[in-house]
């Protein structure tokens, strides 16, 4: 075999969906924990669904040691495969009875049953329960299931899994629990969890009046850490009520924190397993942002509770329909709870980053996708993120009130079943009465659509004509792309900055876009303004004709939070667009005068009953990431080059304001609240703007003594971490000092201590990689846990683009060695680190090269993972 034949995998695709021969009713399970061979007694009572009397049963399985098989209590005929066994003839209705072993230690995967610094944890999604025992393993197989954990010999706090403690005690001097969840799940959502812990116990009393307890495990010593996670457990218990009317349908809610996660968190029926950095905060080691991403990541999780397990999906195909809907509730629940403006801006620039750049790549499939490898690259930014911008189109097109009846129509008509985003569709539109014939084509076809605005004033019949057009690119799957069916939110200005609403427009404020071109007339005054787009409606690239002084405009008097940071962030782009070829040329750029004069009149006005959240988005320089998104080809040292003389001169023509605002707007306290995070987020970009005014007056020592001081003075992380990132990334003296501290604070915390590695490994310029290099033999770093792999490859790779494409290559070829190391280790992790390269066409031709050479060689590794397979094969192909 030649090496290229080694290593092929062959796709799924969609429409080979074939409905089961088989169901599994009931699954009772023994576990025998051990680190190193752990014993599962699996009886399963089985149904034959078809009519198809000759189909064998046909049970997945994954690196398991089988030790018997029985049907009905017989030795039967059967057949070990790769892929699990094939038991050829079996009655309609039978029970088999086996044995396995699997040895958790070993598994690095983090898929099946594994240790977690000595915590014995299971992941199921998509599937891993075939790496536990032979299963059904597939999401359309609903069974009900009992558990018995019997402890490891060496003793163990707590043993859990899903639903209620039927038993427990010890036996045989093991402490063993019997756990019974009353409600038919799919295997991905089952879940065990043994260990020690500390645990945060609460109650939550549901509307109708049941009590539920509520029990969070966080690491031994950390209990205080685990307090906000059950305050968000609470919160969205009660959000959930108050919003759609769900609630709880248990009468235990546990989460539990591990420290070895492949992901953020999973939605296992009544007992959450969580990537320990999505629960444990408190003001001292974890930064406003941390909260806010806790909140959000345990509403997502609970929210799933409904939309995922209760009703949950036929094929993995259908992904996206827990998950965009899933992530749509995460976000109204953190802009009810937390901050609407925030929490918007976050989302989008999620898709105007990184989705847009997937879309734009040979990954870029549709939010349903056709094919698919293997599964686990399929948790992207299209089907979570772009996903939840398709449910908030929906949302817009039927408003609140006919939304929240279609949720609950259809929770109420697929409870308990396995369905698809058809079905989905399909109860929507009946139960709202719309159409979403062409609607749905926002889940057919990869890509994002270019949407162009033009207008002209008819002074004959006074009126404004808007002339919108729309054009999406083709992908590798698609060469023709059909029109979307878009609503375009919209007002319009007036000179003196007021609003005013023409007949035409409708009262909900949008207009359709569902041709490749169309015309709409609005009777309005001369030097009316349109404002289109308004908090982004249509996940699309709008190219609109405003000149400088309309962005001025709409900056200083539209309402609309998004509208106002994209005036902000369209004059940076236009900045970096017109200066691109004087920045290659590493020439003088001129001054951005008028985002000067927009960001003095904004700063001018601030004081503390501002909207700092709101002010600080505004005010924030564009990552290098998002500018590059600007872009179809990508001249990354230009870019760079344009983004901080952009930067450099923002913050030298406004560095007494910076300074004024420094001093003025300050944090009430060191711990979390909304508004703190809006104070503390603008005191610190004024801190960052300062330093950065500082090192380009040549006035570094004055950077360099301020940002320690605010080190120094300040008890809250995110204002040290401020501090650090700006020691470190401006390379200031105080640096070492810092660091130092840093790390003799917190070198043992390794949650916190990832902050020391992703600071160093993002510093913007070529010395990131020596950092990288460096730290990898850092006593606390662990190449096993994805946290920390994320922290530091992870953070080069989708966090740093300048290192990453520095032109001596060493940025491709550190990442390829540590995805190569990575490749047997954990797939799940190395594939989705290795994204950045799969868009090497958009680079110049020498980078090209040096990428191509780097995915070619780990084409030709013995026993590449079907992960890294997948993403580097796509991409060759284009
Ligand atoms: N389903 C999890 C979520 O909410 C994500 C996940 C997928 C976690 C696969 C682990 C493994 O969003
Ligand atoms: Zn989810």
């Amino acid at each position: 075999m030649t090496a290229e034949k080694r290593n092929t995998y062959k796709a799924q695709k969609r429409t080979d969906y074939k409905a089961p021969n088989f169901t599994a009713t009931d699954i009772d399970l023994t576990f025998t924990l051990d680190d190193t061979k752990t014993i599962v007694k699996n009886v399963t009572r089985f149904k034959r669904l078809t009519s198809d009397a000759k189909a064998p049963l046909i049970l997945n399985g994954e690196e398991l040691k089988l030790n018997y098989l029985k049907v009905d209590g017989i030795n039967y005929k059967f057949k070990e495969t790769k892929n699990g066994v094939e038991i050829p003839s079996v009655p309609d209705e039978f029970t088999v009875e086996l044995e396995n072993e699997i040895n958790p230690s070993a598994n690095s995967s983090l898929m099946g049953l594994y240790k977690s610094n000595g915590t014995f944890c299971t992941q199921c999604e998509p599937e891993g329960f075939r790496r536990i025992t032979y299963s059904l393993d597939r999401s359309d197989v609903l069974a009900k299931y009992r558990v018995t954990i019997i402890g490891p010999e060496y003793g163990c706090g707590v043993l859990l899994s899903n639903g209620n403690l039927i038993e427990r005690g010890t036996k045989k001097n093991r402490p063993y629990a019997i756990w019974e969840d009353p409600f038919p799940k799919p295997s991905y959502l089952f879940a065990l969890v043994a260990g020690t812990f500390d645990i945060v116990s609460d109650t939550f009393i549901t509307m109708s009046g049941r009590k539920v307890d509520l029990e969070l495990y966080v690491d031994r010593g950390a209990y205080e850490r685990g307090l906000w996670a059950m305050q968000s457990i609470k919160d969205s218990m009660k959000w959930d009520e108050d919003r759609w009317g769900l609630e709880f349908d248990l009468d235990n809610f546990k989460v539990v924190a591990v420290d070895f996660f492949n992901f953020g968190a999973m939605e296992n029926k009544g007992l959450n397993v969580f990537n320990s950095v999505y629960v444990m905060v408190d003001p001292t080691c974890a930064t406003d942002t941390a909260f806010y991403n806790v909140q959000s990541v345990i509403g997502h999780e609970y929210f799933h509770n409904y939309t995922g397990d209760r009703v949950t999906l036929r094929d993995w195909f259908q992904l996206s329909l827990k998950e965009s809907l899933t992530v749509f509730r995460d976000q109204e629940f953190s802009s009810d709870v937390a901050n609407r403006a925030l929490t918007r801006l976050h989302a989008i620039n999620v898709i105007r980053g990184p989705q847009f750049a997937e879309d734009a790549s040979p990954m870029a499939h549709p939010v349903r996708p056709e094919e698919v490898m293997e599964m686990n690259n399929f948790y992207t930014v299209t089907i979570y993120d772009k996903g939840a911008e398709i449910i908030r189109m929906i949302h817009t097109l039927i408003g609140e009130s006919r939304f929240k009846k279609a949720l609950n129509d259809y929770l109420h008509k697929y409870d308990g079943q396995a369905v698809t985003i058809e079905d989905f569709l399909c109860c929507f539109e009946e139960s709202a009465g719309v159409d979403l014939s062409q609607f749905r084509r926002w889940y057919t076809q990869a890509g994002t659509p270019h949407v162009k605005a033009s207008w002209i004033y008819d002074e004959e019949n006074k009126n404004l004509v808007l002339k919108l057009s729309q054009h999406t690119n083709p992908t590798r799957d698609q060469q023709v792309k059909e029109p979307f069916y878009m609503p375009i939110r919209m007002s319009f200005l007036d000179k003196e900055g007021h609003d005013v609403h023409p007949a035409e427009l409708s009262s909900d404020g949008y207009i359709i876009l569902n041709e490749n071109e169309q015309e709409y007339r609005f009777t309005l005054d001369r030097d009316t303004l349109p404002v289109i787009l308004r908090d982004f409606s249509a996940p699309v690239k709008l190219d609109a004709p405003y000149t400088m002084e309309q962005l001025q405009h709409m900056l200083s008097f539209c309402d609309d939070a998004f509208i106002k940071v994209d005036c902000a962030t369209t004059m940076q782009n236009r900045y970096i667009h017109d200066n691109l070829e004087i920045a290659a040329a590493q020439s003088v750029l001129k001054e951005p005068a008028e985002l000067i004069a927009s960001y003095k009149a904004i700063l001018d006005s601030v004081d503390s009953q501002s909207d700092l959240i709101l002010i600080n988005e505004t005010l924030k320089i564009q990552s290098i990431a998002n500018l590059m998104e600007t872009f179809d080809k990508i001249n990354i040292d230009a870019i760079k080059y344009a983004h901080d003389a952009l930067e450099t001169k923002v913050a030298v023509s406004l560095v007494n304001e910076f300074v004024e605002l420094y001093g003025k707007i300050r944090a009430s306290s060191a711990n979390y609240s909304v508004a703190d995070m809006g104070r503390r987020a603008i005191n610190n970009s004024a801190l960052h703007m300062i330093a950065v005014a500082k090192c380009a007056m040549d006035k570094k020592k004055e950077a360099s003594d301020i940002v320690l001081n605010h080190y120094n003075s300040s008890k809250n992380m995110t204002d040290k971490l401020q501090a650090m990132t700006d020691a470190v990334h401006l390379d200031l003296e105080c640096k070492t000092e810092i660091l130092k501290s840093f790390e003799k604070d917190w070198s043992k915390d390794a949650l916190v201590f990832d902050n020391f590695f992703r600071v160093q490994a993002t510093v913007p310029n070529k010395s990131a990689i020596d950092n990288v290099k460096k730290l990898l033999s850092h006593p606390s770093y662990d190449g096993r846990n994805p946290n920390r792999v994320r922290a530091l490859a992870g953070a080069l790779a989708l966090s740093n683009p300048v290192a990453l494409n520095d032109i001596s290559g060493e940025g491709y070829d550190l990442l390829c060695k540590q995805i190569s190391a990575l490749n047997d280790i954990n797939p799940s992790v190395a594939a989705r680190i290795l994204t950045p390269l799969l868009s090497f066409r958009r680079l110049d031709e020498k980078r090209q090269g040096m990428i191509l050479n780097n995915l070619n060689s780990l084409m030709q590794m013995p026993k590449l993972s079907r992960s890294i397979y997948e993403k580097v094969s796509t991409a060759l192909k284009e």
